[in-house]
């Protein structure tokens, strides 16, 4: 049965994605090319569960309503969040254009069977690993309110604003004394699409949950992952995760040569403990702000459920100053790394990591290393193989390993291997 249900949600979301290109109705790209026109989205209704042409305004709210016909209930639409969430309009009119009018039935009737199951079966993405709170939920962003003061870390003689903090071509190296000297492309990217590396993964390497640790990994592995994505092997099965799609536009402008020295700067740099690992049955509540969990203030705790919550240590040094030397606190279930540890090491339902990721985890020859490694990072790549949303020639020999995995097993996997000091 689970077979089926994956085997027939990964049909329908690859033949979605084919068709919405094909005919160009993409929606984001419906939106960027004709921002001023309404245009019709076929989507998914929450209450019914049903996949419904809804009639599309431009609104100006998150919730996005619309009238499901075929209940004739408000909808607060699921899919396409970003889409709904695009700028108000002037005269937030609810003038439609619907979808029928302006395709055929034919086109209609695939579309619709082909979105319905690649969309509804998609309900069962471990979305907090890919940094949403459930199917359809609108990206969350924090707002950031305008700061010129300079900032400071302790351990650093240096002083920058936010914006430079968070600067695209040029973001703040807090502590230079850390690292080698950054090669241009790492330090400041290339305009206008490759934003530098340090950005986001920082200058150490080290990442954080909503992107990746590129420190210490092979560099004909780093190397072969980065033409993996500019070859369209490399994918999110969320489509909302932005910051992936970023990744695959900055490893499209990037030279061979660009790509080598990436990969020797990260390469050279030892992976460090980064993450502390609890088990819990409760979590602090948190808020998601660019695909990161940010503890609420005021203390509140709420279950963990079938969930790793992976926040800041320190909120404000990681998410406003970007601070490097600022770990990871990776909440898991109770009893997650005992598990996760027997199907790590014996194998379990497949052959023992041990055997090409070497029996420390810390890679071996050209296979990467897993421990210490951020744990909603790891479930993301599991998952991603499984759905075949990620699938160079090199995972090819990972496919086996993920087929019988549950979602359970990819947390138990994750928690104990964030465990392992690295
Ligand atoms: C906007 C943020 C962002 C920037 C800037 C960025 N990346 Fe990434 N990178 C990501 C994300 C997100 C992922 C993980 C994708 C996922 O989980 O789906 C990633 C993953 C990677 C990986 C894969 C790591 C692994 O273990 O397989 C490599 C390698 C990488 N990036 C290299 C680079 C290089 C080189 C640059 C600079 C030229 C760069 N990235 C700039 C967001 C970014
Ligand atoms: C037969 C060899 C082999 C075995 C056994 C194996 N792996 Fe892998 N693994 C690889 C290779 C090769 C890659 C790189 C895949 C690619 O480039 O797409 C990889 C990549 C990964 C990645 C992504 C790493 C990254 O930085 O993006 C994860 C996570 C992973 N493996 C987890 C596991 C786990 C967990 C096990 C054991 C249950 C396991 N692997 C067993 C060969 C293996």
């Amino acid at each position: 049965m689970r077979f089926w249900r994956r085997s027939i949600r990964a049909v329908g979301t690859a033949a979605g994605r084919l068709l919405a290109q094909e005919h160009s109705i993409n929606p984001l790209r419906s939106l960027r090319h004709q921002s001023n026109a309404n245009t019709g989205f076929a989507r998914r209704h929450v209450a019914c569960k049903w996949l419904v042409n809804v009639e599309k305004f431009r609104g100006s709210t998150r919730d996005c309503p619309d009238l499901c016909t075929a209940c004739t209930r408000i909808a607060v639409v699921v899919s396409y969040p970003e889409a709904c969430c695009c700028e108000p309009s002037a005269t937030d009119r609810h003038t439609h254009r619907r979808l029928d009018e302006q395709e055929g039935w034919m086109k209609k009737t695939v579309l619709a069977v082909t979105f319905m199951v690649g969309y509804a079966w998609s309900a069962e993405l471990p979305y907090w690993a890919y940094g949403f709170a459930g199917p359809g939920a609108p990206p969350t962003a924090a707002a950031a309110a305008p700061d010129s003061s300079l900032k400071h870390l302790p351990g650093s003689k240096l002083e920058f604003t936010r914006a430079q903090i968070s600067d695209r071509f040029g973001p703040a190296d807090w502590y230079p004394e850390d690292h080698a000297s950054m090669p241009d492309v790492v330090a400041h990217g290339k305009r206008p699409d490759v934003f530098a590396c340090a950005l986001c993964h920082y200058p150490n390497g080290k990442g954080r949950p909503e992107n990746a640790g590129v420190a210490d990994l092979p560099v004909s592995y780093f190397i072969q992952t980065m033409n993996d994505f500019r070859n369209g092997n490399r994918r999110s099965s969320d489509s909302r995760k932005g910051n992936t799609n970023l990744m695959i536009a900055i490893a499209k402008g990037m030279t061979e040569d660009e790509i080598k020295q990436a990969a020797d700067y990260f390469a050279a740099m030892k992976w460090t403990p980064w993450m502390k690992v609890v088990e819990t049955a409760t979590v602090p509540k948190t808020r998601i702000a660019g695909g990161m969990f940010l503890k609420l203030e005021g203390g509140e705790k709420e279950p963990i459920g079938q969930r790793i919550i992976e926040a800041p240590e320190d909120a404000e040094a990681t998410e406003v100053l970007r601070d490097d030397h600022s770990g990871f606190i990776v909440y898991a279930p109770v009893g997650s790394v005992k598990k996760g540890q027997a199907l790590v090491v014996s194998g379990g339902k497949a052959t023992a990591c041990g055997a090409c990721h070497g029996t420390d985890l810390k890679g071996m020859g050209p296979v990467p290393g897993l421990a210490g490694r951020s744990p909603s990072y790891l479930v993301r790549q599991m998952y991603d193989m499984q759905q075949g949303m990620r699938k160079g020639v090199w995972t090819e020999l990972m496919k086996p390993v993920v087929s019988k995995l549950s979602d359970e097993d990819m947390i138990d996997i994750a928690a104990y291997l964030a465990s392992v000091k690295p």
